[in-house]
């Protein structure tokens, strides 16, 4: 075809590519513009979409927080969990974003007040990969806060649970599996299709660093006994897949 076009001429299959670009151009930055505002509409009344609305706050806004920050989801998820969650989404934190008000004291210790949970809103089909591309474009403005370089290394089920049970004490607020652990955390058995190893490791060396009022300890453990604990969340997550 394209040896017997004239020279300066548009064959016309390129001009119906060029239009179709033209159009197809502005209704992508349109599309992108729309995902923005239904977030905003639908997202942001629970959680925060920028950094500045936690650390312009005082730390009684934990306490009022209703979901977890996602202004850097992009560096804390991997893209294809995200999707997946989006659209059938599971509980994650056993006792709820703030666990004090979903919990009751008894004689037998703290119970989950299972009423006051609430499911998570599902995305219709057709806006699970919009929203997810949209957060997966939100950053914290330090790329200085992943740069571990974690190579993952073989780790023992046996070891690493004791390090993540006794030692490290992280089953005081986390579960290792679904019925083994603490509930003022996030599940971690399902950490690792959830969240980007680097984020992990951040996370876990500085958690003030990524969200000024979070109730995670910082345990000022070392980077190489960080990378232990993410060996072993990498080894029942996929042991878990
Ligand atoms: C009524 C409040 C509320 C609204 C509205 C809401 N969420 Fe959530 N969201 C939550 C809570 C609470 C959790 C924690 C759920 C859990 O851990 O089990 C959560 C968890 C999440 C998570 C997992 C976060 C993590 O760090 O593990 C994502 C992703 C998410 N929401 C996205 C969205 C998006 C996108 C929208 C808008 C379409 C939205 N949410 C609307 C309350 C809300
Ligand atoms: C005193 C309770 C507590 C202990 C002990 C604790 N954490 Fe956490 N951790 C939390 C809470 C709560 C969050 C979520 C932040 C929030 O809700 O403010 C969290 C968040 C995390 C996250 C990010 C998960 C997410 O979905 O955002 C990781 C990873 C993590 N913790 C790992 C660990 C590891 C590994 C240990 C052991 C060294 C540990 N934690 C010890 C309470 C704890």
């Amino acid at each position: 075809m394209f040896h017997s076009v004239r020279k300066g001429a548009v064959p016309g299959s390129l001009k119906v590519l060029l239009s179709a670009m033209a159009c197809w151009l502005p209704l992508a930055t349109a599309l992108a513009e729309d995902v923005g505002q239904y977030v905003s509409k639908s997202c942001a009344g629970c959680h925060a979409l920028t950094q500045a609305e936690i650390k312009n706050a005082d730390v009684s806004e934990r306490a009022r927080r209703k979901g977890p920050p996602l202004y850097y989801a992009g560096d804390k998820f991997k893209q294809k969990w995200l999707e997946r969650w989006l659209a059938k989404p599971v509980r994650l934190r056993p006792a709820g974003s703030f666990p004090p008000d979903h919990t009751i004291v008894t004689d037998d210790g703290d119970v989950i007040d299972r009423a006051t949970l609430k499911d998570h809103l599902a995305l219709p089909a057709g806006k699970t990969k919009l929203v997810a591309g949209y957060l997966m474009g939100l950053h914290m403005g330090d790329k200085p806060l992943l740069n571990s370089q974690y190579k993952p290394k073989k780790i023992s089920k046996m070891l690493g649970s004791m390090d993540f049970n006794k030692f490290k004490g992280c089953s005081a607020c986390h579960r290792d599996a679904a019925d083994n652990g603490g509930v003022s955390g996030p599940e971690l058995y399902t950490a690792w299709s959830r969240m980007q190893p680097e984020f992990l490791i951040s996370y876990i060396k500085d958690p003030v660093a990524w969200d000024v009022h979070t109730m995670m300890p910082d345990k000022h453990l070392k980077e190489k006994e960080i990378h232990k604990l993410v060996d072993y969340l990498k080894l029942i997550g996929e042991a878990a897949q």
